[in-house]
């Protein structure tokens, strides 16, 4: 039923997606908002696009703005996405945090997802932590609050119900993970078990609004999600991320994304195939840079990532790499 969309109607529309989610819609994306938008236009029975503009206006019906802005969301996700932060979590974080447990020094692990579609980025994280805590047992259940946000209604609703059915499943999810952390549900599908679901909060947030009321975090994950931003908006979202950050704590983006230039106080560690960010405090500027960067950190066995010691160590090699500059 929907008609074409013409250039000025589309630019209105993605002023307002902009406005409310800051997703930035290319020019050559018109045909997107055709697809995505027709089903509902149909429903309410809004006949062309300048109907649509005027019901986006007044929020009539009541609740049309945010199922446009749900259609408009991209919630593409998958288990275990590119493997190697989960294997560094496992690996490097999770002991690490275990031996701090274990010492008295620490006594909850907080890990925020921070667009978290349909939940395999969250409960992947928590499938991890149940499959260490058998290594280490200073991992109890109650150690680990992972806090799941996203701004799709329908996504997180999936997510919370925790229930995937064939498809989903296929995607990533490591052999022996069905058996361990699903159980079978109705119709050929799976539920995430209890275990694995209880420790994870999904809540319906905007990454546009302020990051105080979630609290401070060991992890960030801001996964395949600033893609679909512009750069001031992305620094803005990074700039955020380190005020919620503890101190040694590690942002991960997607394996495709980088940290722009402009947004201080991470330094990049590289482990193997993964890069990831760390907040450092008081990192040292590089003329003509915002962002201190380290490279490679030779010893994969090297000290834990989230510890001081190796904070302290990455400042150091920031510094030295500092003065060579400047000699
Ligand atoms: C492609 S998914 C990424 C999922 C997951 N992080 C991963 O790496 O597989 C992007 C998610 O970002 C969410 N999103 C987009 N704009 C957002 C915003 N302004 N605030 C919060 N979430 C947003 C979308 O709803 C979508 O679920």
């Amino acid at each position: 039923m929907a008609t074409t969309i013409g250039a000025r109607e589309f630019d209105r529309i993605r002023e307002f997606l902009e406005r409310e989610t800051s997703i930035s819609l290319g020019d050559d994306k018109a045909y997107l908002v055709e697809t995505r938008l027709s089903e509902i236009m149909s429903a309410h029975g809004i006949g062309d696009y300048g109907a649509l503009l005027m019901a986006l206006q007044g929020d009539r019906p009541r609740g049309v703005r945010d199922l446009v802005i749900d259609a408009m969301t991209t919630n593409e996700t998958l288990w275990f996405r590119d493997g190697a932060p989960f294997e560094l979590f496992r690996d490097q974080f999770l002991p690490a945090w275990a031996g701090e447990i274990a010492a008295g020094k620490r006594r909850k692990i907080r890990i925020w997802s921070a667009a978290c579609s349909t939940g395999q980025e969250p409960y992947s994280l928590s499938m991890v932590y149940n499959d260490a805590a058998r290594r280490f047992p200073a991992l109890r259940p109650e150690c680990l609050e992972i806090v799941a946000t996203d701004l799709s209604d329908t996504a997180l609703a999936t997510a919370r119900a925790g229930t995937y059915g064939g498809l989903a499943l296929q995607r990533g999810l490591p052999e022996g993970s069905l058996d361990r952390h699903f159980s079978a549900g109705a119709d050929g599908r799976f539920e995430v078990r209890r275990e694995v679901r209880d420790r994870v909060t999904f809540r319906k947030f905007n990454l546009k609004d302020s990051f105080i009321t979630l609290g401070s975090f060991d992890m960030v994950l801001a996964r395949y999600v600033l893609i679909y931003f512009q750069d001031e908006f992305k620094r803005e979202v990074l700039r955020k991320a380190h005020g919620a950050l503890e101190k040694g704590g590690a942002l991960f983006l997607g394996s495709s994304e980088s940290l722009p230039a402009g947004v201080p106080g991470y330094a990049m560690v590289r482990r193997g195939r993964v890069t990831w960010y760390q907040k450092a405090e008081a990192v040292a500027r590089r003329p003509g840079t915002e962002t201190g960067t380290v490279g490679t950190v030779g010893d994969p066995k090297a000290t834990p990532a989230s510890a001081d010691g190796d904070l302290a160590s990455l400042l150091k090699r920031l510094q030295d790499m500092n003065a060579q500059h400047d000699k």
